[in-house]
């Protein structure tokens, strides 16, 4: 990757440019000890030194496109969930009770969750989530807040639940936090606005199929298997009774601890599409980053890594009564405490305010689905370290026609992912490789009042991590790069009748330079490079063509003091964010540039031109 590398070899060049340090003031009192050590960083520079209390931005945000166009208002909103979030561990999640509108019935064109936060005072971030009827709709992570008054929203295209909206049900809510050690409090309101009509974010006139395809979306990652809300939402996570002892999620501490849910599917459903959460904590918070040892041996330095050394490889795996259906190699989110807190000082990581979730498409198991029996799907994280969340949403589609809907699987081709290992040590110093790929198939047919169609998933996975530790374990270079093509063929009566394709790429580049900061702290020099690309393209029918791309991108360099503890206490970072979308009929392009906790440059554009060139 010439791009990467290039990107790669600017960071080593331009390390010594640290910006100017911005203080966590307020989470360390002034006579903490920690200001007692005469520490020297960043080297001195002609410019003054900066102010002790400087202007941050107070709204966090997370770049991605604006739901829709700020002139249409909604048809009406509902407040559905409204906390203060204090002190909240092993609580049992929040809920609240959810009536539809009865001033704008359903069905919607579209419908938005919006989450407003405010933190009180300077927090940590916490992993939360949404869930509706047990269903997950929104897995979020709050910021790390470093000052009083830190605000933001979260805005998310959930149309695709529209199935649980249609009926009064509970929402709920986990965020655990505490504020024992810092003060901050997070103030939550959730609401949903609901939209009919066309709907658009840019000025210009849409036709009325872009909203029907959804084509536009507030999620960076959306695969192109919603063309219509399912029927029917069944969630594969913990019911009710038992998320009471820690929320609807599945914690997974290995992989042999597979979650599962044992379920009745309808038998006049026609598709199916499993739709799966999964974010990384604790041990695995930088299993990115983690090198690939002998068991046993771990590096002794801070340089971000899992608990036990065996390598930068995740998959998220779900199973039908025991058997393969679908994986994904998880996007690692950089949650807002993650590598650099001030990297992410107003602006998110990529998918950090609205953490990605992966379908599988398991229309081709249909007829195995609705044989009348129980099913079990499981869920698990190949080579995790404690812990993961994950979560699915089994969504389906029902044959309102017809009560005798059949189905058979035609071919299953799941070969298992081979990973080639490579490891290379020296004491603290070495490299390691891990690298792998699997095409997996199968397909199955339908009949149902639609005919007998028949639907072929093409599932490609590509992986490579490397990882290298030099300069007695003080320098960490971390690259990551994986591809994932979905291709779906549906055909009816021997010809084919539609086909969507979808393929992400997401490389990471960080590179991680430690030293002694005296008094036993750690200064850690950061630079990361982190990219986000979707591109989803559909044929359907006559005129029913359509591609989308995103791409969002990050470029972050700045360095942070790590107390004994282990806890950042002081640092400075700059960002650059550009995130980019386009179709086949609009586009849209912003970049924001953070320096020391302020927005430098905000802009946003509707210009093809702009957002066709490579940035
Ligand atoms: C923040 O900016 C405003 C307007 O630019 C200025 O009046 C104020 O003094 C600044 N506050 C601090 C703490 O720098
Ligand atoms: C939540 O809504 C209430 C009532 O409208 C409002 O007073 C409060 O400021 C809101 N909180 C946040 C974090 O937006
Ligand atoms: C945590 O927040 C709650 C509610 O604001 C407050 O009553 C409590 O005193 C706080 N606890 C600490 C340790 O600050
Ligand atoms: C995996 O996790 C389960 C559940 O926490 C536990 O019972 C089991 O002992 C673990 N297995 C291994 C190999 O650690
Ligand atoms: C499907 O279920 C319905 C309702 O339980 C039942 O009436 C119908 O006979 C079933 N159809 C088949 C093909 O099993
Ligand atoms: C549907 O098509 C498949 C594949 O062509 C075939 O095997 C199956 O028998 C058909 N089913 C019905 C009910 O026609």
């Amino acid at each position: 990757m010439k791009l990467v590398d290039s990107v790669l070899l600017s960071l080593f060049f331009t390390f010594l440019s640290v910006p100017p340090p911005l203080r966590l003031s307020a989470a360390i009192p002034p006579d903490s000890p920690i200001y007692d050590y005469d520490f020297e960083v960043p080297p001195p520079s002609p410019s003054p030194p900066p102010a002790a209390s400087p202007n941050t931005t107070l709204e966090y945000m997370d770049l991605t496109l604006p739901p829709l166009l700020p002139t249409q208002s909604p048809k009406c909103s509902v407040h559905v969930l409204q906390r203060d979030f204090a002190h909240t561990v092993g609580s049992p999640p929040v809920t609240s009770g959810y009536i539809p509108p009865p001033e704008c019935p359903a069905p919607w064109s579209r419908v938005v969750l919006e989450l407003a936060g405010a933190a009180s005072d300077v927090q940590k971030d916490r992993i939360a989530a949404v869930w509706l009827a047990g269903v997950e709709v929104l897995r979020t992570s709050t910021p790390f807040s470093m000052s009083p008054g830190v605000f933001w929203y979260v805005r998310k295209d959930v149309t695709r639940y529209t199935a649980l909206l249609r009926h009064a049900a509970a929402f709920s809510m986990m965020l655990e936090n505490s504020n024992a050690t810092f003060p901050g409090v997070f103030s939550v309101n959730v609401s949903l606005h609901f939209y009919r009509g066309a709907v658009s974010f840019s000025s210009s006139p849409v036709s009325d199929s872009a909203a029907a395809t959804g084509g536009l979306t507030a999620h960076p990652i959306i695969r192109g298997f919603y063309r219509e809300p399912a029927d029917l939402i069944i969630p594969i996570s913990r019911p009710t009774a038992a998320a009471a002892g820690g929320g609807h999620w599945f914690r997974v501490t290995n992989e042999t601890d597979r979650s599962s849910r044992t379920v009745l599917i309808p038998n006049n459903t026609y598709r199916a599409v499993l739709e799966v959460y999964a974010s990384h904590h604790s041990d695995d918070e930088y299993w990115y980053a983690n090198p690939l040892r002998s068991s046993g041996a771990t590096l002794a330095s801070d340089c971000l890594e899992s608990k036990k050394p065996n390598g930068a490889f995740r998959q998220v795996v779900a199973t039908l009564d025991g058997r393969y259906v679908g994986s994904a190699i998880p996007f690692p989110v950089i949650t807002p405490g993650s590598v650099n807190p001030f990297f992410w000082a107003p602006v998110a990581a990529i998918g950090a305010y609205d953490h990605p979730s992966y379908d599988f498409d398991l229309t081709p198991f249909v007829g195995k689905l609705i044989d009348g029996g129980p099913h079990e799907f499981g869920l698990t994280v190949k080579e995790c370290q404690p812990f993961w969340l994950v979560g699915g949403n089994l969504h389906l589609w029902l044959d309102a026609w017809s009560d005798a809907v059949e189905g058979g699987l035609i071919r299953y081709k799941v070969p298992p992912l081979r990973l080639g290992r490579q490891a290379d040590w020296k004491n603290t110093e070495g490299k390691s490789e891990m690298e792998g790929q699997v095409i997996i198939r199968f397909s199955g047919w339908v009949s149902s009042s639609a005919g007998n169609v028949t639907t072929s998933v093409r599932h490609k996975l590509k992986f490579k991590s490397h990882v290298e530790v030099e300069e007695k374990g003080e320098m960490k270079t971390v690259e990551m790069e994986m591809k994932a093509r979905t291709n779906l063929r549906i055909e009816r009566d021997h010809a084919v009748v539609g086909r969507v394709v979808v393929e992400t790429e997401s490389p990471l580049n960080l590179v991680v330079e430690s030293s002694n900061g005296g008094g036993g702290t750690r200064i850690r020099k950061t630079k990361l490079f982190h990219e986000m690309m979707e591109a989803r393209s559909s044929a359907e029918g006559k005129g029913g063509e359509w591609f989308s791309t995103i791409t969002d991108r990050q470029e972050a360099e700045g360095s942070v003091l790590v107390g004994e503890d282990g806890e950042v206490v002081w640092g400075s970072g700059e960002t650059k964010s550009t995130y980019k979308y386009r179709d086949d009929k609009k586009c849209y392009l912003r970049t924001v540039n953070m320096v020391g906790g302020k927005v430098k440059e905000d802009e946003e554009s509707s210009s093809c031109v702009a957002a066709a060139a490579d940035f």
